[in-house]
């Protein structure tokens, strides 16, 4: 595990996205895995930036997001849908037909599901997955629980994930309660991990993830298994390393 503590929200920001970006030079045809999520906004920013002065490119680009909001129509704003549209899509040069983002407005959870993980598997994999984490160190809404999930899923959110969610909705009543996530498995099955935190809310978990035992009660502590995986993280949300 890699540990890069930047000065602020905007370092991290930065560095993330020469990742990408270095990651895009290597591979212009590369497989990458998105979240959503206040943390990855301004990593989205810097690379909107870097397309528009044509330092990247994204027309061969496919992208997996790692989940959406159960029955929530793609049209609502506080969709990962729109979300990923306003931050990211909408401002660069993606096929439409490379973006895959899980149905939540599916009738057939179980197809949904294995389509979405067959889509990954055909696409070559994940090269770099780009991970939020959440106060109880979930990784997609891979929530804290008795075992570690493997594929794509839906699963039921936390009350804890979605008193934090509410900030979106004009009440917390509005909040879906279930999501589709990517497993922890096909998370780690992805070449390349990089982690993004920020803020002193976040840094148990983070503590959690480097130091703590592996166990599916803390989803991100599963990454001190993988081999390339860099966490990028603000001060404040590396204050409890060291
Ligand atoms: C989002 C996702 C979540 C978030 C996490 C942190 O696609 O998978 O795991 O990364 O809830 O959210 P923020 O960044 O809003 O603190």
């Amino acid at each position: 595990m890699r540990i890069l503590v930047c000065k602020d929200y905007n370092e991290m920001s930065k560095k993330a996205a020469q990742m990408i970006a270095s990651q895009l030079t290597l591979k212009p045809d590369s497989v990458l895995g998105l979240a959503t999520g206040s943390t990855p906004i301004g990593m989205y920013k810097e690379l909107v930036s870097m397309y528009e002065e044509g330092l990247i490119d994204f027309s061969e680009v496919k992208t997996f997001n790692l989940d959406e909001y159960f029955e929530l129509p793609k049209s609502n704003e506080q969709s990962y849908d729109y979300f990923m549209r306003e931050n990211l899509f909408n401002h660069i040069n993606i096929k439409e037909e490379n973006i895959h983002i899980p149905n939540g407005m599916t009738d057939n959870i179980e197809k949904e599901c294995k389509n979405y993980d067959e889509a990954i598997k055909e696409a070559g994999g994940v090269d770099i997955q780009v991970l939020g984490i959440g106060h109880n160190a979930h990784i997609g809404f891979n929530e804290p629980t008795i075992n570690f999930e493997r594929g794509t899923h839906l699963v039921n959110l936390k009350e804890s994930t979605i008193e934090a969610n509410a900030r979106f909705f004009d009440s917390i009543d509005e909040v879906p309660k279930k999501a589709i996530t990517m497993g922890t498995g096909s998370i780690f099955k992805s070449k390349k991990i990089m982690l993004l935190a920020s803020g002193e809310g976040k840094a148990e978990a983070i503590y959690n993830t480097v130091y703590g035992k592996v166990l599916p009660e803390v989803p991100a502590s599963i990454l001190q298994f993988h081999n390339d995986i860099v966490l990028i993280l603000d001060k404040d949300s590396a204050s409890k390393l060291d």
